[in-house]
């Protein structure tokens, strides 16, 4: 396992979380507090939420976390969506941009419906990704990968959940993300993935 350099350590400090997004910054600050880290959000500090021009989830996750370290405290960030390996890992990066302004996923997972039937496609496995970075004012970063493997329904099944939930299946289950409570479904994603990767180097 990485060891954190001394000037990273975080127990003590003050971490900004890069999302102007309340409910991502509440579950990260709930992680990161028996840790002693205190997490604040880009917006309480009024950060600009830079625009996602990478080609990759550790790329958009990266700028966005050195972005916020203008604040001169360290900073966290991530980037999350779904790859579909028969569209060549589409939507990924686009994940969020397929359901429009209106961030209609009705429609986006239509789309992906519709695409793997142009193509005939008859392998439906899918992954979710989350990359979490962790950059610091010297311009030191760090990034941390989870994946949650499945495969695609189609009807979408289920009301919980949100984005392209209804659609998949993970690994090992019967029901897809979108059947299942917040609680079941957290210890099986991608998100939970990466943090454990991350605390385990915080630790
Ligand atoms: P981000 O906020 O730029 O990371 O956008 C990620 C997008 O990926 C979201 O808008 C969702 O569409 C999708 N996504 C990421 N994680 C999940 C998940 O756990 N369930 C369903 N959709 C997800």
């Amino acid at each position: 396992m990485l060891i954190m350099p001394e000037q990273h350590e975080l127990a003590g400090r003050r971490l900004v979380v890069a999302s102007h997004n309340a409910g991502k910054v509440r579950e990260i600050s709930a992680l990161l507090a028996p840790l002693g880290i205190e997490a604040v959000s880009a917006a309480a500090l009024n950060l600009p939420e830079p625009e996602e021009t990478a080609l990759t989830f550790e790329g958009n996750a990266e700028l966005k976390a050195v972005a916020a370290t203008q604040s001169g405290l360290p900073s966290l960030a991530d980037d999350s969506g779904l790859e579909v390996m028969a569209l060549d890992g589409a939507p990924g990066i686009y994940s969020a941009r397929w359901a429009g302004p209106g961030k209609d996923f009705a429609f986006a997972m239509q789309r992906v419906h519709d695409e793997l039937e142009a193509k005939g496609a008859r392998d439906l496995s899918a992954r979710f990704v989350c990359v979490l970075a962790l950059a610091f004012p010297d311009g030191a970063v760090r990034t941390f990968r989870g994946e949650a493997n499945g495969v695609l329904v189609w009807p979408p099944r289920g009301e919980k959940g949100f984005g392209y939930d209804p659609i998949f299946l993970p690994e090992g289950e019967t029901r897809t993300f979108g059947e299942m409570t917040h609680e079941e479904k957290l210890p099986l994603t991608h998100r939970a993935r990466a943090f454990e990767k991350l605390l385990a180097a915080l630790k």
